[in-house]
């Protein structure tokens, strides 16, 4: 099994689903291996690991010291990184260097940011520069604010429509996949039948061309927070808890260390 690339990714259009978790560390990151096609080092690390109401605060020396560790577990999958907050928006230049930055020292393979047809000419410059870059449109979590909160996009007519032009304007621009968040089944649908990139989607129903789900949700290791379209595969909270119980009650009572876990 070699290394997943970004052309692998684009040629399982219509052929196969594209699996894609979010990891922030080595010891996950090397268990996800080998069932994703993508591992995605999310700015979501923000909210999951940092405790922060959203991913605004998150920099990209954070994104570069996770991406390094994730890429340091996977021998398969491919990795795209997150261009966090304010670090592409000034300026496609500006996105240049800070992609660059991800790819050179976090081990990137691809960035991924959010925004559509205003990000088109940043798009064309980074894959110009030999940057892969995957879009995300719908729900953007870093326009938090200007969205009034985490909320389904696209339930006008004329929102609908946007969504499909930025969809074909990151198509048109390079990008080799398009992240669809929080937004209805059936405008995913359209979406992905419209452009001849991948789409992956994460509360975007069942049409898109893969699936990512941020890895703590699947696992059931979100204490806050369980939005609708996410699946707990484990529930790793109640594991976590029990095991973190019982070391503490043996300590306590003196029964850890026993004679075979000494020297
Ligand atoms: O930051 C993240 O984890 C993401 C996914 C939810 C798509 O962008």
């Amino acid at each position: 099994m070699g290394k997943v690339s970004v052309i692998d990714v684009r040629e399982k259009k219509g052929r196969e689903k594209i699996v894609t978790i979010t990891a922030y560390d080595y010891s996950m990151a090397r268990l996800f291996d080998p069932y994703a096609d993508i591992v995605l080092v999310g700015d979501s690390v923000g909210m999951v690991f940092g405790g922060l109401p959203h991913t605004l605060a998150v920099t990209l020396d954070d994104m570069i010291y996770h991406a390094r560790a994730v890429a340091r577990g996977l021998s398969h999958a491919h990795l795209v990184v997150d261009l966090p907050f304010m670090t592409y928006q000034v300026s496609p230049r500006q996105a240049l260097r800070n992609a660059g930055r991800l790819l050179s020292e976090g081990g990137a393979e691809s960035v991924k940011l959010e925004g559509g047809v205003a990000m088109a000419e940043t798009v064309r410059l980074l894959v110009s520069a030999g940057i892969p870059v995957m879009g995300h449109i719908g729900l953007t979590p870093q326009s938090v604010h200007a969205m009034g909160g985490f909320r389904v996009q696209g339930k006008t007519e004329a929102a609908r429509h946007a969504l499909v032009q930025d969809a074909m304007a990151l198509e048109d621009a390079g990008a080799y996949a398009v992240v669809l968040e929080g937004i209805p089944a059936a405008l995913a649908q359209t979406i992905t039948a419209e452009v001849k990139i991948p789409t992956i989607g994460i509360g975007a129903g069942r049409h898109c061309d893969g699936q990512v789900l941020v890895s703590t949700d699947l696992l059931g290791l979100n204490l806050d927070f369980q939005p609708k379209f996410v699946k707990r595969y484990a529930h790793l909270e109640n594991a976590v808890r029990e095991a973190v119980q019982q070391y503490a009650l043996e300590v306590r009572e003196g029964t850890f260390p026993d004679e075979s876990h000494s020297f």
